[in-house]
């Protein structure tokens, strides 16, 4: 292998996992590509003339120069990354990534597609698992207006070969568990576990996918803005050559991955960001409370103090709120009418929620004689949720529709 081989290596990105816009790229000296296709590797020389081979025959059949292929390879001991260095001279649209630095599937795909030109990009199991004659099938689907197009081993024409009881088990309770907890995620697919898919790159605008884990389709149906959906049926194949990576491992992390993309999606840092700016505005609350009703200082009627205080309060948690809890919102909406109207939105929400929290601050000072700073107290607790939702649904929505 010369030199020259290796200074063809593509570049590895660093940093967040990101999916940017395409950068501009001269349309003059490159045909504008159509399809990315990402083959994640890690010990498969032995397969990669035959898929390489493979997909270039189909794809010149198809969208000929429109392509590319981009090997990820995490510096495999048997040397796949120099193997597919070596069929570049052959195959010009193939690339090739070395990483040494960072490892693991998930990654080595999202680096992939962060390098990728294509309007759409995907995945390929690199070990002939997955049929590479159902890529075109699958590009039909896009082709067709599909956002996302997953080969799938549980629709019609769709199988595995030769699995065991156990395998089996394992694959569709694991399938059954994300049901579970993602109910509105897997629910729209019949295979998530699928490794094999196509993806239209504009529905990943600004998503930063989680590396977890072993099954990237979930990070992209949970945070990508996904429309309609087109399912090819595959058999997968027994592997002929390597060995499969899959450890336990692999079972904890789809599990933790799942546990992670529910909490994120409930948006829950959201919300103990909200609770904390809640809290500031009770402190607010509290000394106007004070100040205004206590015996001790202007011993004003206890609702109409309750009223300043609140108001002064909700001027508090909107400015927080605005600048930090919903900031990546409110930035999306720069203008300053826009501003205006998010606190016009706020403020009728809170004011609702305080005509709520006066009544409820009577019930339990009047009703339960309960001291009324601890009736104010949980008169606030019980408000924070119901102010959060609206807020969440009218004040910070964002106008993007999923
Ligand atoms: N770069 C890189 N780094 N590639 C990896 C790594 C890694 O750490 N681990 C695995 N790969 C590559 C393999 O070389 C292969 O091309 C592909 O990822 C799938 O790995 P296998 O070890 O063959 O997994 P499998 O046969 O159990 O396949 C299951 O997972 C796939 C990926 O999600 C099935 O569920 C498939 O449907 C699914 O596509
Ligand atoms: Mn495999």
């Amino acid at each position: 292998m010369s030199l020259n081989n290796i200074e063809s290596l593509s570049p590895v990105p660093s940093g967040s996992l990101e999916i940017l816009e395409i950068r501009n790229i001269d349309n003059n000296s490159e045909e504008k590509i159509k399809l990315s296709l990402v083959i994640p590797t890690y010990n498969e020389s032995k397969n990669i003339p035959t898929i390489i081979q493979k997909l270039t025959q189909l794809l010149d059949s198809r969208i000929p120069q429109q392509y590319e292929l981009i090997i990820v390879d995490d510096n495999s001991p048997d040397k796949t990354w120099e193997v597919a260095l070596d069929l570049m001279p052959i195959y010009p649209q193939l690339r090739v990534m070395r990483r040494t630095e960072e490892k693991g599937l998930s990654t080595a795909v999202i680096r992939g597609w962060q390098v990728a030109k294509g309007e759409v990009i995907g995945v390929i199991d690199a070990d002939l698992q997955h049929p590479p004659e159902t890529l075109l099938n699958l590009w039909e689907k896009i082709e067709q207006g599909a956002d996302l197009a997953i080969g799938s081993r549980h629709v019609e024409g769709g199988g595995v070969s030769d699995w065991s009881a156990t395998r089996r088990f394992l694959s569709r309770g694991a399938q059954t568990l994300g049901l579970v907890i993602l109910p509105g995620v897997i629910g729209r697919i019949s295979d998530p576990m699928s490794g094999y898919f196509l993806v239209r790159r504009r529905c990943l605008f600004g998503c930063t996918l989680s590396p977890l884990g072993y099954k990237i389709l979930i990070e992209v149906l949970g945070r990508g803005k996904i429309g309609l959906i087109g399912e090819v049926g595959y058999i997968f194949q027994e592997r002929q050559e390597g060995e499969s990576k899959v450890t336990k491992q692999q079972y904890i992390d789809y599990i933790r991955h799942l546990i992670r993309l529910r909490l994120s999606l409930w948006q829950i840092n959201r919300f103990i960001r909200f609770g904390v700016v809640g809290l500031s505005g009770v402190f607010v609350d509290m000394t106007f409370l004070y100040l205004l009703s206590d015996p001790s200082t202007l011993a004003l009627p206890l609702t109409r103090s309750k009223i300043i205080a609140a108001e002064l309060a909700i001027i508090n948690n909107f400015l927080w709120n605005d600048a930090w809890t919903f900031k990546d919102i409110s930035q999306k909406q720069p203008g300053k009418r826009q501003k205006i109207k998010r606190f016009i939105k706020f403020n009728l929400v809170c004011l609702a929620g305080l005509i709520l929290n006066v009544l409820l601050l009577n019930f339990f000072f009047n009703v339960f004689g309960l001291n009324r700073y601890l009736a104010n107290l949980l008169a606030i607790a019980f408000v924070t949720i119901w102010n959060y939702w609206l807020n969440l649904k009218l004040s910070w929505r964002s106008t993007e529709i999923n």
